[in-house]
């Protein structure tokens, strides 16, 4: 987590201006806490405190700081509480080194009472701050005196556990030095400018120009230069151009991110079905090859996965498949051999949980192909094939346009599969193909047209309930699940998802009168006994939502109904059901007087485990 960025140029430019608009748009990394340092006439100067960069903007005016070179951070606290002393950067006991890191340093507490004993004053209580120290450490005893680069090469070696740094140092007052294990960092490219960040739209209105630092590598930027090695050997970095713009990491007149990203979803649907074939069919071969599947994600990607799960198993009914919730990978690292199939799924593709199960794969010798977001990033990376959703940057925390472009990518392969597999002629492959890419940016533009309104309506009814229950069956518990985080990851309202069928064997006991209650509903086999379970819901009270088809009997039972149009084919329903609960957990964020775009205890990209 945090939010990691560093400048240096030869411009005549004030890099704090630029570093504090970078720090805004990783803000959705992290922001209980936020510091930029820069070197200015050969003396470090520092700013930083805790809240979001916003407030600690208006109290300290980042401005202030002069200097051509810096570095920022905005955190999300792991190690101490987030206050002043342990906001980023830190300095060691001389003043004239500042680092900001990205990760945890699991050996930072051997690492810091051997630097104490050594006499190092320590004003922190993070683990970030050992790699000062010992950059200082490293410099203060070699004899004939080490470069930085040797001193912070020697540090880097001393630490376990995952990290991105940046760090500056006054002898050195145009260079960065750049480190990444496990923790994102990416670099951009300008004529007299380097960038380094911890993701992409840091400084996507500078530059497109990036190379994304990969595991192990250590980097040096000058204004003019960027040098990379691993393991000693120089790496000659492959900068590519970006296609994102600048304006799709900003809000463009919308209050919020998310907002903003709901409403982008059928133009990021669009661009994600839009695939090549090749890979797909690629992809389709290894599924039909492989003895069992795994589906590995966490949050909302792994509800994609569930999506996946649904689709490929009706595909290939006597296929064991299984969806994993990434961090519970070692209970299931017993089925994982090489014939196992992973299909890692992450938007950010850097979601630790997933790499480090996905590297225990790889040791098992199991294949596997990745869903990211981020091109290029670390899960890609860990993956024989790798298949992208083009759903644009996502800043919002909450997931919206990546999560229904995954589950649009998994029924996209799902009608691949099912053609590879002999199950589906070429022209009904095309039909299928052809219904996808047409209805489905359509029937979401539809859906959210139609119940905009709706969600806002209902967000003013539901706001002050405390729990709510998101019931749905087979297919569309995804959706369920789905809907169920969406609203208590931001509106705060404890929110459960589970088969409709298990109400009856416990949670129905604490339904009373007006307890709101989801119900996922297409015209499906699922109907009949859905009723059923709107009727026990309704007879104890219960405010039934529904997400349906028009004219479906369970509008009959319910208080709310939200209509969904009807699709070609039930795969589209995972993508269309989801989105009017988007809404709903919008609103009823906002009703709530809370900031759906920055949850409370959550970042983006969770890169702890
Ligand atoms: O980047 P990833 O898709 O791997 O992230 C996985 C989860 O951390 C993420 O989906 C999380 O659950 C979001 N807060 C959901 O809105």
């Amino acid at each position: 987590m945090c939010g990691i960025i560093a400048i240096t140029t030869s411009s005549n430019t004030k890099v704090s201006k630029l570093i504090t608009t970078g720090l805004k748009r990783l803000e959705y990394r992290g922001y209980d806490s936020v510091g930029i340092a820069t070197i200015n006439q050969g003396k470090i100067e520092t700013l930083k405190d805790a809240g979001t960069i916003d407030r600690v903007n208006q109290k300290l005016n980042f401005e202030n700081l002069e200097g051509s070179i810096g570095i920022g951070h905005t955190r999300w606290a792991t190690h101490g509480p987030p206050n002043q002393i342990n906001a980023h950067p830190h300095a060691d006991c001389t003043k004239k080194i500042m680092v900001v890191h990205n990760g945890i340093i699991e050996n930072y507490l051997e690492i810091k009472s051997d630097l104490e004993r050594k006499g190092h004053i320590f004003t922190s209580q993070t683990d970030s701050e050992v790699i000062v120290h010992l950059v200082e450490e490293e410099l203060k005893l070699a004899n004939p005196p080490k470069s930085v680069i040797q001193a912070f090469k020697n540090t880097i070696t001393k630490l376990e556990g995952a990290y991105a740094i940046t760090l500056i140092h006054t002898d050195e007052p145009e260079t960065i030095f750049l480190a990444r294990k496990d923790s994102p960092l990416v670099i951009g490219v300008q004529e007299d400018t380097k960038f380094a960040a911890s993701d992409i739209p840091a400084f996507l209105e500078h530059t497109k120009k990036v190379i994304i630092l990969k595991n192990g590598e250590i980097g040096v930027i000058t204004p003019k230069t960027v040098y990379i090695e691993k393991n000693g050997f120089r790496v000659q970095p492959k900068p590519f151009i970006v296609s994102w713009t600048a304006e799709s990491a900003q809000k463009s007149g919308y209050p919020h991110f998310m907002l903003k990203e709901i409403h982008e979803q059928p133009i990021a649907l669009k661009n994600t079905i839009n695939i090549d074939s090749e890979e797909l069919s690629k992809a389709s071969k290894k599924i039909l090859e492989s003895t069992r599947i795994v589906f590995l994600a966490c949050g909302t990607s792994y509800h994609a996965g569930l999506s996946g799960f649904h689709q490929i198993q009706r595909i290939l009914p006597k296929k064991p498949i299984y969806p994993i919730i990434a961090s519970e990978y070692e209970t299931y690292s017993h089925l994982i051999d090489e014939e196992t199939l992973i299909i890692a799924i992450s938007q950010s593709g850097e979601t630790l949980d997933v790499m480090k199960a996905l590297s225990a794969a790889r040791k098992n010798k199991a294949q596997v192909i990745s869903l990211a977001n981020v091109t290029d990033s670390s899960i890609p990376r860990l993956s024989h094939i790798s298949l992208y959703t083009k759903a644009g940057p996502e800043i919002g925390v909450a997931a919206t346009k990546t999560h229904t472009a995954q589950v649009a990518l998994l029924a996209r392969l799902a009608i691949q599969l099912e053609f590879e597999a002999g199950e589906l002629s070429k022209d009904d492959y095309s039909v299928q193909v052809d219904n996808l890419v047409q209805q489905t940016p359509q029937i979401v533009r539809t859906v959210i047209n139609q119940n905009e309104l709706k969600a806002k309506k209902l967000a003013s009814i539901i706001q002050n309930q405390n729990h709510s229950y998101f019931l749905a069956r087979g297919l569309n518990m995804p959706v369920a699940l789905e809907g169920a985080l969406k609203l208590k990851e931001i509106s705060y309202i404890h929110a459960e998802a589970f088969p409709a069928g298990e109400s009856k064997h416990g949670p129905i006991a604490i339904v009373e009168t007006n307890f709101p209650i989801v119900m996922i509903a297409p015209d499906d086999w699922t109907t009949k006994k859905m009723l059923g379970n709107a009727e026990e819901m309704k007879a104890r009270g219960g405010y039934i939502i529904s997400v349906t088809e028009k004219d479906h009997r369970i509008t009959e039972r319910s208080d709310y109904s939200f209509f969904i149009p009807k699709a070609f084919s039930p795969i589209i329903n995972p993508i269309s059901y989801v989105v009017p609960l988007q809404m709903l957990a919008y609103y009823t964020a906002v009703r709530r007087g809370y900031d759906p775009d920055k949850p409370k205890n959550l970042a983006k990209t969770v890169t702890v485990e």
